[in-house]
């Protein structure tokens, strides 16, 4: 298990280029399991994730290659409908290999995802949304088991008490996609990662209407053919990057920064007074030299508010903001788990239930900490650039599931950074 190794203190200065969206492309690979003709994804960053989600498109029995650079190919001539618990383990996106079986073979058995360190992950509304559509769903032995024989298309309002979900809507939508008649999904997520799948589907045949709304109308299909896609920029990796030039006060040029899909991220920057400026439609800049912060108060929620895969990296930003910060998680109330190891740099920081409450100002200082999810791992990053001294963290494994190059991104930037090996 490597470790990363970050001497802290040095301003991020340079350009760094935001690598493909790991959520977006995740289920576009499950899409492409929707055809058997080929479909080629292009702009798919180099990451474990991707890799485990390949594995579990062939073990399907698709034909699914690194073509080139950023490129996959696609071909799933001949498919079979179980998706064992050793591969789904290791990756919740795997679940969205659901509705694309459904769809395709009228059956499908794939096995319930698990535990999750970021708090529960329930999957009832993925299988509220098959049995809307006429499937006969079972929990068999840790398995999801679907007979999709009499599906068509029905009304389905996909909304939980946390609001809409964005896996088990990309699940139903794709469901629906070859049903007979029409479906409509009412509370579907909104984020930009489903948009950018309807445009796939679409491009493979599909007929949705109301993308980018809480409302899809899916008209289904007899069947869907090959394309050629490529993926959004990764909005998450772009706040990353901007949350880590302002914490070392630093000059970077964020390229595939998108505005149009970071609005209420930007919102909480404007309002804790951050330097940063949009450059066209895909870039952002911050100058944040001699920079100091107001404190803020931000609150998760679905698209288009405030991304909780953004909240402990604004949570290790407002480490650096003199005053009180609260920093609410409104999608998964236990997601925290960045917290005690802020503190163990110094951070002022403590939870009261769902929120984080934020004492900025003080100097943080380097140490041991452990990456124990993706994001909390980003925001260990911000807080190691930004503090005194060194900081190892180790279990960067999480690091690699999301974060294309990180560390090689972060060493052109300036940092002192280093990746070491587990028994250095
Ligand atoms: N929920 C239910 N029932 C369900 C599904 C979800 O109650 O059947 C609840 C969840 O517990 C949560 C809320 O609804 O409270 C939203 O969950 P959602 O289903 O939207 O999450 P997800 O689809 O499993 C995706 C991203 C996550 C991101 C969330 C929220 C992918 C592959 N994953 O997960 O990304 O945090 O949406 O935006 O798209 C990450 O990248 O670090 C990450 C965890």
């Amino acid at each position: 298990m490597d470790s990363l190794f970050i001497r802290g203190g040095v301003k991020l200065e340079g350009e760094v280029s935001v690598s493909g969206s790991k959520n977006a492309c995740l289920p576009m690979f499950a899409a492409a399991l929707l055809t058997p003709e080929k479909c080629v994804i292009k702009n798919v960053p180099n990451l474990s994730d991707v890799r485990s989600m390949a594995e579990i498109i062939r073990s399907l029995g698709a034909r699914c290659e690194n073509i080139e650079e950023g490129t996959w190919e696609i071909e799933a001539r001949e498919i079979s409908c179980t998706a064992p618990y050793e591969l789904v383990r290791k990756m919740r996106a795997s679940i969205c290999v659901l509705g694309p079986l459904v769809a395709r073979l009228r059956k499908a058995k794939v096995s319930l995802p698990g535990g999750c360190v970021i708090g529960a992950r329930p999957v009832d509304l993925h299988i509220k949304g098959m049995k809307c559509l006429g499937c006969s769903v079972e929990i068999e032995s840790g398995y999801i088991c679907v007979d999709a024989r009499k599906i068509r298309g029905a009304q389905i309002y996909l909304g939980g008490r946390f609001g809409s979900t964005v896996t088990g809507t990309s699940n139903v939508l794709m469901a629906a996609t070859l049903a007979p008649g029409s479906t409509i999904i009412e509370n579907a997520a909104c984020e930009p990662e489903i948009s950018d799948l309807c445009k796939m589907l679409v491009g493979m045949g599909a007929k949705i209407e109301g993308i980018g709304s809480p409302t899809l109308c899916v008209t289904g299909v007899a069947s869907l053919g090959g394309t050629a896609h490529s993926v959004i920029p990764d909005r998450i990796e772009a706040g990353t990057w901007i949350a880590a030039a302002l914490a070392t006060r630093g000059k970077v040029l964020v390229r595939g920064a998108l505005k149009k899909h970071l609005g209420s991220f930007l919102d909480i920057l404007e309002r804790a007074e951050c330097p940063f400026e949009t450059r066209g439609s895909s870039s952002i800049y911050v100058d944040a030299s001699g920079a100091s912060y107001r404190p803020v108060e931000a609150v998760t929620l679905p698209y288009p508010g405030f991304p909780t895969d953004l909240q402990a990296q604004v949570c290790a930003l407002m480490t650096q903001a003199k005053g009180i910060s609260i920093v609410t998680e409104r999608i998964y109330p236990e997601r925290f788990m960045h917290v005690p190891e802020l503190a163990r740099m110094g951070a002022e920081i403590s939870r009261e239930g769902s929120s984080a409450i934020i004492s900025g100002g003080r100097k943080l200082s380097g140490t041991h900490v452990m990456a124990s999810d993706l994001r909390a791992s980003a925001a260990l990053v911000i807080a190691a650039l930004a503090a005194k001294g060194e900081t190892l963290i180790q279990r960067i494994y999480h690091l690699d599931r999301g974060y294309d190059s990180m560390d090689k991104k972060l060493a052109a930037l300036g940092a002192k950074v280093e990746r070491r090996k587990s028994s250095e």
